[in-house]
C-alpha cells in the first residue's frame, strides 16, 4: 500500500489495496493512520458491491442507516444513492443536490456522523466535483482573538434550510421545500462546541458551517452574525487556501473524516448527464459537548 499526498493542505491518494477483500490488521492500520493524518483518502478504481462497501466501511465502526428509506440501496440499507436521475413517473432515484452547501455530516445531530464514504457509480461529463475544507487549518490560522472569542462556546445547528438564511433549496429536488418546512417544526436545535478537539488526534478544529450552524448559544443574531460570517468566510474562502477540490472519475472511493473536515458537492452538471454515488456513514462514537463537561 502506497499513500501519496494530493495536496500541500489536505487529502492523499491510496494506491495498492483493493478495498473489495478484506485486509489484514497491518494495512487497516496504516490506513487508519493516513486517514488520521490526511484527513481525505482517494482510492481509485475500486468496485465495491453495495454489500462489500458496508463490509469495508463497518471496519471504522457502527454504520448509520439513513432514514431516507426512499433512497436507500435495495441490497443494503446501510447504503444510501446520490443521484440526480429522474424516473419517468417524477420521482428521484437517489438524493438530489445533496451536499450543496459547505456544511460537515449531521452536526445537526447531538452525535454526529464520524466517517463518510462515498463510491462513485457513474460521474457525468463534466463538474459533480467534491469539495473539501482542512478544519485543523482554518482554526490554527485564525487570528488569536477570533479564538479568544469562540473558545468554550456552542454552536446552534439546525437541519432544515428554510431556518438558514445562508442557504437556499435546490429546484431540482423534489418535495424539498415541503421537506424541510416539516424539519423545521419537528426537529430541535443541537448545540456543537465552535472549536472541536479530535477525539483520536488531540488537535483542535473549528467545528461549524454555513449549512448547519445557525447562531451562537447566549448571543443575540446581532452578535452572533459577525462572528459566524467571519469563520464562515475562511471556509469559502475564495483563495480556497485550506481546501482539496476533488475531481471524480468511476469507480474513486473517497472518505472523509467530518470531525475535522467540511465539504460540499459544487454542482455544474445536469440532466441527461448523471451522477451517482453510494454513500455509507460511519455513526459517531460521542456527543462533542461532552468535552465541555469534562
Ligand atoms: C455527502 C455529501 C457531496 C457530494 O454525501 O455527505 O455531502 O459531492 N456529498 O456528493
Ligand atoms: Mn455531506
Amino acid at each position: 500500500m502506497e499513500v501519496t499526498p494530493v495536496s500541500d493542505i489536505m487529502g492523499a491518494e491510496v494506491t495498492g489495496v483493493d478495498l473489495s477483500v478484506p485486509m489484514d490488521a497491518e494495512t487497516q492500520c496504516a490506513l487508519r493512520d493516513a486517514f488520521l493524518k490526511y484527513q481525505v483518502l482517494v482510492i481509485r478504481d475500486q468496485h465495491l458491491t453495495p454489500l462489500q462497501q458496508v463490509e469495508f466501511s463497518s471496519q471504522w465502526g457502527e454504520l448509520e442507516i439513513p432514514d431516507n428509506v426512499q433512497h436507500t440501496h435495495g441490497d443494503s440499507n446501510r447504503v444510501m444513492i446520490l443521484s440526480n436521475e429522474i424516473r419517468p413517473d417524477g420521482s428521484a432515484v437517489g438524493v438530489v443536490d445533496g451536499g450543496d452547501f459547505w456544511h460537515s455530516d449531521s452536526s445537526h445531530h447531538t452525535v454526529p456522523s464520524m466517517i463518510t464514504i462515498l463510491q462513485s457509480v457513474r460521474h457525468p461529463s463534466k463538474g459533480g466535483d467534491t469539495e473539501f475544507c482542512n478544519m485543523y487549518k482554518v482554526y490554527e490560522d485564525l487570528p488569536e482573538e477570533t479564538k479568544a472569542k469562540i473558545e468554550g462556546k456552542l454552536g446552534v445547528h439546525h437541519v432544515s434550510k428554510v431556518k438558514n438564511k445562508r442557504v437556499t433549496v435546490s429546484p431540482d429536488r423534489p418535495g424539498a421545500k415541503d421537506f424541510y418546512e416539516m424539519q423545521a417544526k419537528t426537529r430541535e436545535d443541537v448545540l456543537q462546541p465552535l472549536v472541536l478537539t479530535h477525539p483520536e488526534t488531540g488537535r483542535k478544529a473549528l467545528y461549524c458551517s454555513p449549512r448547519f450552524t445557525l447562531g451562537i448559544q447566549g448571543m443575540t443574531e446581532e452578535e452572533a452574525d459577525p462572528i459566524l460570517d467571519e469563520l464562515f468566510g475562511y471556509i469559502t474562502d475564495r483563495k480556497r487556501r485550506w481546501h482539496y477540490r476533488h475531481k471524480w472519475q468511476d469507480n474513486d472511493l473517497v472518505f472523509w473524516d467530518n470531525r475535522c473536515v467540511c465539504h460540499r458537492a459544487v454542482g455544474g452538471y445536469g440532466l441527461p448527464d448523471i451522477r451517482c454515488l453510494h454513500r455509507t456513514v460511519v455513526a459517531g462514537d460521542r456527543a462533542y459537548t461532552d468535552q465541555q463537561a469534562a
